[in-house]
């Protein structure tokens, strides 16, 4: 076992989504399948090093530079905490584990941090105990702690398949193409980056349980994962763009009919979502496609070759000061060496 393992790895974007678990909700497993293609970790990313820390009483878990309290509230810490227990145990060990994770984009902001951070934990655990998990095994633990957090543990487009087991041994996410197979880019316009008033978790919860709209959704987006899985194989961009369209929209149809209602867009969402038709109307065919997160940041997909006129149009709805990111597709998680250690002496005089 090496002193240091350092992973990185990037958010994925959801071109079909997950919204809804089944059970009692405590192991992530969706309502239906969903679709996604991993962002490009040279744009966005979540470093994450792992280090046996013998001089500590408990396992000191670290992101973005704030050591994360054991007594929180907040469910994915603690989740996080019971994976790194869990793995270690299968590894037979027991020190205590010192885990250092940064990401490079705003925490909370609807960019989906708690993907990368979890694809990159679970991978960087996976090599620095020695476990040889395979990427199926890789991606049901990811996806414990955070749903969508399963789809990025592979690069290029990745099918989440859905499941019926209610231990969850079926629920995991396979690559359907790799990063290479379509030159698509996810123009992301930081709409916001403060954190989301309605955390993803109640969300889910909360709309499953209230919304009658909801009913229909499980069924739909089945559909759709299929027919994007089908795009995608075609490099088929008029026929994705519908459905990704399409899936976001209903998505957040069912967020609205949620008792209380649940808003993640504004106005320059939707100001957004119009351009998005004028452009596609403008060209007599579809070339760009919008999707929303759990948040207001629009992420418009479009290929290679639109992306400057897409990137135009995202600017001048948004203005000056604008914040766009391009991300095209990813590779996936992957390790780095030890220059890249987050844990380096000066991080380890300053705890
Ligand atoms: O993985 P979670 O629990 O943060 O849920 C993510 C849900 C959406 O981002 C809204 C959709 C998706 O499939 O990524």
């Amino acid at each position: 076992m090496s002193e240091t393992i350092t992973a990185m790895a990037s958010p994925n974007i959801a071109l079909v989504k997950y919204w809804g678990k089944r059970g009692d909700g405590s192991l992530n497993l969706p309502n239906n399948s969903s679709v996604s293609f991993t962002l490009s970790e040279n744009i966005l990313n979540t470093k994450t090093s792992v280090a046996v820390a013998p001089d500590l009483k408990e396992d000191a878990i670290y992101i973005n530079g704030e050591l994360q309290p054991k007594d929180q509230k907040n469910e994915k810490t603690t989740f996080i905490s019971k994976i790194i227990e869990e793995m270690r145990k299968n590894a037979g060990f027991s020190d205590n584990l010192l885990v250092v994770s940064n990401n490079s984009f705003p925490t909370g902001s609807g960019l989906a941090s708690s993907a990368s951070g979890a694809s990159a934990l679970v991978f960087a655990l996976n090599e620095f105990l020695g476990l040889k998990l395979d990427s199926k095994e890789l991606s049901i633990i990811a996806r414990r702690i955070s749903g969508s957090a399963c789809r990025s543990m592979a690069g290029g487009f990745v099918y989440w398949k859905k499941g019926e087991l209610d231990d969850g041994s079926d629920s995991y996410a396979e690559q359907i193409a790799p990063q290479s197979h379509w030159d698509v880019v996810d123009m992301i316009g930081i709409v916001n980056e403060s954190r989301k008033k309605v955390s993803s978790s109640q969300g889910h919860s909360a709309t499953t349980k209230t919304s009658v709209l909801y009913k229909s959704r499980p069924e739909y987006a089945e559909k759709n994962a299929d027919l994007v899985v089908d795009a995608v194989r075609n490099r088929n961009f008029a026929a994705l763009a519908e459905v990704v369209m399409r899936d976001s929209n209903n998505m957040h149809a069912t967020m609205l009919d949620t008792w209380p209602p649940i808003r993640y867009l504004n106005d320059m969402s939707w100001d957004i979502i119009e351009a998005v038709h004028d452009l596609n109307g403008k060209n007599g065919e579809s070339i760009a496609a919008y999707t929303f997160d759990a948040g207001p940041n629009a992420h418009v997909i479009t290929t290679a070759q639109h992306a400057n006129e897409v990137r135009e149009m995202l600017s001048e709805v948004m203005g000056e000061g604008s914040r766009i990111l391009e991300a095209p597709v990813g590779s996936g998680p992957k390790l780095l060496s030890e220059k890249d250690s987050l844990i380096t002496g000066e991080f380890l005089k300053n705890i």
